[in-house]
């Protein structure tokens, strides 16, 4: 006999980053400094993320982009790759992301690509433990997730690998 099984998480909404939690807005502040040291003269599009780690360090990353298109590196892979060469195997407790469009002034939040929910559940899986999303964009809204996993209920596990 088939079952239905229902999947749902809670999340939390706040109007504007001046509602968050200190430490939340701090690492969205970082977030948004990385933007900065985005390489993205092809789609014009910056997303920029910062990392705490449990030792209250902050990693960041930006996308970085190549002529050769496939190439390009995700915002959120380079900070995780930065955490694993600066501070390999450091629990890395949040995660802020936020982007930059030079099109358009961009208001809402912008969730991972699925390539970096993968990324970002590996690392959850490795550590042992969940990693809080933060995610906004210029200005506008904060979303507020509790685990990476939120975003990808179905990750590839490696245990089948073996
Ligand atoms: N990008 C990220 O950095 N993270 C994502 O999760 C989605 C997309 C970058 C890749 C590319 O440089 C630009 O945004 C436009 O896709």
């Amino acid at each position: 006999m088939n079952k239905k099984i229902t999947y749902s998480f809670e999340y939390e909404w706040y109007p504007t980053e001046k509602d968050l939690p200190a430490e939340d807005r701090a690492l969205l502040q970082a977030a948004r400094q990385a933007l900065k040291t985005a390489y993205a003269p092809y789609s014009r599009f910056r997303v920029g993320a910062a990392v705490l780690l449990e030792d209250g360090r902050i990693i960041t990353g930006s996308n970085q982009e190549n002529a050769a298109y496939p190439m390009c590196l995700c915002a959120e892979r380079v900070a995780l790759a930065a955490v694993e060469s600066e501070a390999p195997n450091t629990r890395v407790i949040a995660m802020a992301i936020t982007v930059s469009n030079e099109k358009t002034s961009v208001q809402q939040p912008a969730a991972p690509c699925g390539a970096c929910r993968q990324v970002i559940s590996e690392k959850e899986q490795r550590q042992h433990a969940a990693m809080k999303i933060i995610l906004q964009g210029e200005t506008g809204p904060v979303l507020l997730l509790p685990s990476g996993r939120n975003l990808l209920p179905f990750p590839f596990g490696g245990e089948l690998l073996s």
